[in-house]
């Protein structure tokens, strides 16, 4: 009755090897619908070309997510691609500019009207969740919990999570993201993305 136990050896790592590949499985589109970081929305907001010297200007302030917030009001004239975003995307992206700005002097680009935003723009919020917060667990667990600050970032220092790779800025800036735009109700999460989610 050996030959059992050997088996089982050697089979126990698969669930875990089949939940590392999972999510590179779904269709891309199965993320739609967790609401857009700063880096895609300010790609939207400067993608119909406004005047280069505000561009600039925005590109090269560094201001809290309130001051930023007065500062897109303000500024909605000139960049009028920020019209089309929701309060709470303005928000988002206020969250964000606080993190982001001002970019590098040797990042903002010379050609401001052929600028490739989506590319050149820092990752924000929801590209760290995408890209740091599925290797262990389905996604559903980060996005449908409410949560304060104190709250995203102990889990984030837990020995479970401590040695992910983020810095404490990247924390802080995910963390953000996720006190705005988490907390979304299950009957919004994919099928698909549903198995599981639940489990902690
Ligand atoms: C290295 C593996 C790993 C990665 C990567 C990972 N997690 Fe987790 N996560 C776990 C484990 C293990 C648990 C359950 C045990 C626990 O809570 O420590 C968990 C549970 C959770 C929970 C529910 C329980 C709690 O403590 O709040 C949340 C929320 C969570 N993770 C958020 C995240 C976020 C946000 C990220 C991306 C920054 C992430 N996880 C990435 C391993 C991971």
């Amino acid at each position: 009755m050996r030959l059992p136990q050997f088996s089982l050896r050697f089979a126990w790592p698969l669930p875990l090897l089949l939940s590392f590949l999972t999510p590179s499985v779904y269709p891309e589109d199965v993320f739609d619908f967790i609401p857009l970081g700063g880096r895609t929305l300010l790609a939207k907001a400067l993608s119909n070309r406004p005047p280069a010297d505000e561009v600039k200007a925005l590109l090269s302030a560094r201001q809290n997510t309130e001051e930023w917030q007065r500062y897109l009001q303000e500024h909605g004239k000139a960049i009028t691609g920020l019209k089309a975003l929701s309060p709470k995307e303005l928000l988002t992206l206020a969250d964000y500019l606080s993190f982001n700005m001002p970019l590098p002097a040797g990042k903002i680009p010379a050609n401001l009207a052929q600028a490739n935003w989506p590319k050149l723009l820092p990752l924000d919020g929801r590209d760290l969740v995408l890209d740091y917060c599925q290797g262990c667990h389905i996604i559903t667990v980060v996005i449908t919990q409410k949560r304060k600050k104190d709250a995203w970032l102990g889990t984030m220092n837990k020995p479970s999570h401590i040695q992910i790779k983020l810095s404490r800025e990247q924390r802080e800036a995910l963390a953000s993201y996720l006190i705005l735009n988490a907390g979304i109700p299950i009957d919004q999460v994919p099928e698909e993305l549903r198995a599981g989610g639940a489990t902690y």
